[in-house]
């Protein structure tokens, strides 16, 4: 089992701060959802606070078809939060279940479901291949997954100082030797899908943050939350970094802060089908 490096009982709060279902719903149409059939189930592997899930329960029930979606994360704290964020406007057609589970055993029958989404999970996984063959154990032939992850997450930013850059990517490699997170994983997918047998892979390079000039209040607390888990980690596993870690923290929120800063990341999305016997 893995280690979630963002746990904190303050995890469900900062995913709801940067919750964009408009965003979640574009990615879920552009994956194919709405051309599943009626009566679909629809799984969020890793839902967190719901996002994906409401935007499912938004779009297909936008169809008029029938179906379920099922939300699915480790941490029973956030599926209870997930519980009271689903709107339940379409409810009628389209049920809702949650489910308190590991992506690595889905408590989900062989070739049952029509549709999973996966978004910002594989990042944390170590064996993030495990998962993805997990997701085609439960799809249907021909059922849809969409897996979506960042690519150099957190660590594009310009201006940024020599010194500070050095700390950010140190802070990121500490990360993915301890095999907590990978920065890198977005890249990683469209590969990982051929490997594991999905076909009709498509990408879809989009960007998930652009931040010229100001920077939201939201995202900012945001970094707060993640400077935060990085201390600590740095307890947790008594990490020697060389540099102050509490220094490190101020200094990148005062980038953060500098209205002449840029900032963004690219979201990867690739969307493939189970083969059919
Ligand atoms: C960054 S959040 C996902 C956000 C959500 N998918 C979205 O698009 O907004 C990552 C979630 O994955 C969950 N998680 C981490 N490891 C897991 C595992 N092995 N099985 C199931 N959920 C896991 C965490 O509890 C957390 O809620």
């Amino acid at each position: 089992m893995n280690e979630y490096f963002m746990e904190s009982e303050r995890e469900a709060a900062r995913l709801h701060l940067k919750d964009d279902v408009g965003e979640a719903e574009k990615q879920i149409k552009a994956a194919g959802l709405l051309s599943v059939a009626d009566n679909a189930v629809i799984l969020d592997v890793g839902t967190g606070v719901g996002v994906c899930s409401q935007a499912a329960v938004n779009v297909f029930g936008s169809s008029k078809k029938t179906g379920c979606v099922i939300s699915l994360d480790r941490s029973f704290t956030r599926v209870i939060f997930s519980k009271s964020q689903i709107r339940t406007t379409v409810k009628r057609r389209i049920r809702r279940s949650r489910l308190c589970a590991d992506a690595f055993m889905l408590p989900v029958k062989d070739n049952s479901v029509d549709f999973i989404v996966c978004r910002f999970l594989l990042e944390y996984l170590p064996d993030y291949m495990a998962v993805i063959r997990e997701c085609k154990r439960v799809l249907k032939p021909g059922g849809i997954l969409s897996i979506g992850d960042l690519d150099c997450n957190c660590l594009i930013h310009y201006p940024i100082s020599e010194l500070m850059e050095k700390q950010l990517l140190q802070i990121s490699s500490v990360l993915t030797r301890l095999k907590l997170w990978d920065p890198f994983m977005g890249r990683k997918l469209y590969a990982a899908f051929c490997r594991a047998g999905m076909v009709n892979n498509t990408v879809t390079v989009c960007a998930h943050h652009v931040f010229a000039g100001r920077f939201p209040d939201n995202h900012l607390q945001n970094w707060r939350y993640k400077l935060e888990a990085v201390k600590r980690l740095a307890v947790q596993h008594r990490l020697t970094l060389g540099f102050s870690i509490e220094k490190f923290a101020a200094s990148f929120i005062a980038l953060l802060k500098n209205n002449q800063r840029f900032s963004y990341t690219p979201l990867i999305i690739v969307v493939g089908r189970k083969k059919h016997d």
